[in-house]
């Protein structure tokens, strides 16, 4: 990853280092690196996946950070933070760029089409959500959302890294499905913890999400069972913009079941992907997928 910025302009360089620095859970490379290696994938075709698979997940954070306004990133300042809209976006899409040739080095031409379509499906929810889902929306539009923003790239790679090894077309299917429910699991995980989460230790603005006008899983429970609630009957006509009233809606949310609720339909997901992996025999990469599929509804970052 890191040798993607030599030869580039100073600034470039260092924004990237900057943004390697800070660390990051690195839980797709890992997904992908276990999932390959189970299957006896060639270890450097999966190196060279999973810094595709992170460098692409580290630009739409550098994009998504840029259009929420959000200040701080794994504990550190963002680059809009410190830098103009469009240096940044402009390093958004050197890193694209950077994934996009780091996937062709793969040598692996559905690899590379998987690659392309995946970021054609974030960029598509994004924009989607950008332009309808202010105020509420419904259960199934949430799971759309969560598929496409944050899922799909754990499917990718989950998927990918089964392609590029001697495994059969079932097994591609069934590590596919692995990576979907782990995904969906962490993106309602994600959501939960902006309402739970202890700021510091996730290292990003937490509370913000109904700042931005994004309801999320607790959101909805909420509204479900509060439908005469003043501030849930204002978030339709831009309620959201009001910060006070959301401060007091998180708040709410905070104590009522709703986290809880959304946590049970995380773990949900999490038993539908650990069913994925009792066919597979047992070994410490096996032992590691399970501890990581748990870890995803345990974890606290
Ligand atoms: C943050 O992803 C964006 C979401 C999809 C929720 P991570 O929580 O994996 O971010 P880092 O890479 O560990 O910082
Ligand atoms: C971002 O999701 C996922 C992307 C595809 C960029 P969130 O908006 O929930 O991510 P955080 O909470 O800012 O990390
Ligand atoms: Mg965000
Ligand atoms: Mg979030």
């Amino acid at each position: 990853m890191r040798a993607q910025s030599d030869e580039s302009h100073p600034d470039l360089r260092a924004a990237l280092e900057h943004l390697l620095a800070a660390g990051g859970k690195r839980i797709r490379p890992t997904l992908g690196l276990l999932v390959g290696t189970i299957f006896g994938a060639p270890l450097e075709k999966l190196i060279t996946l999973g810094a595709a698979v992170e460098l692409l997940h580290t630009a739409t954070l550098v994009h998504d950070d840029l259009i929420d306004g959000a200040l701080l990133r794994r504990g550190m300042p963002t680059l809009n933070a410190r830098w103009s809209p469009p240096a940044t976006v402009l390093t958004g899409d050197f890193l694209f760029a950077r994934a996009a040739k780091l996937a062709a080095e793969t040598d692996h031409l559905p690899l590379m089409k998987l690659f392309s379509e995946t970021l054609a499906v974030i960029v598509n929810g994004e924009l989607t959500q950008m332009f309808t889902s202010r105020g509420l929306i419904s259960r199934d539009n949430y799971i759309n959302r969560i598929y496409a923003k944050t899922a799909s790239l754990f499917e990718m790679t989950s998927r990918a890294a089964t392609m590029v090894s001697p495994a059969n077309e079932a097994t591609v299917e069934s590590m596919r499905n692995f990576g979907y429910q782990i995904g969906m699991a962490f993106q309602i995980v994600d959501d939960i913890l902006d309402f739970t989460g202890n700021q510091a230790s996730v290292g990003k603005p937490l509370g913000s999400d109904l700042l931005n006008g994004l309801v999320t899983l607790p959101a909805i429970y909420y509204a479900e069972a509060n439908p005469d609630d003043p501030d849930i009957l204002s978030l339709p006509t831009g309620g959201w913009t009001n910060q006070e009233h959301m401060a007091r809606l998180v708040e709410k949310i905070r104590e009522s079941s709703c986290t809880h609720k959304a946590m049970l339909e995380a773990e949900r997901h999490v038993d539908e992907a650990l069913a994925c992996l009792e066919s597979i025999d047992t070994c410490v990469e096996r032992d590691a997928l399970e501890n990581l599929a748990r870890y995803i509804v345990d974890r606290k970052v």
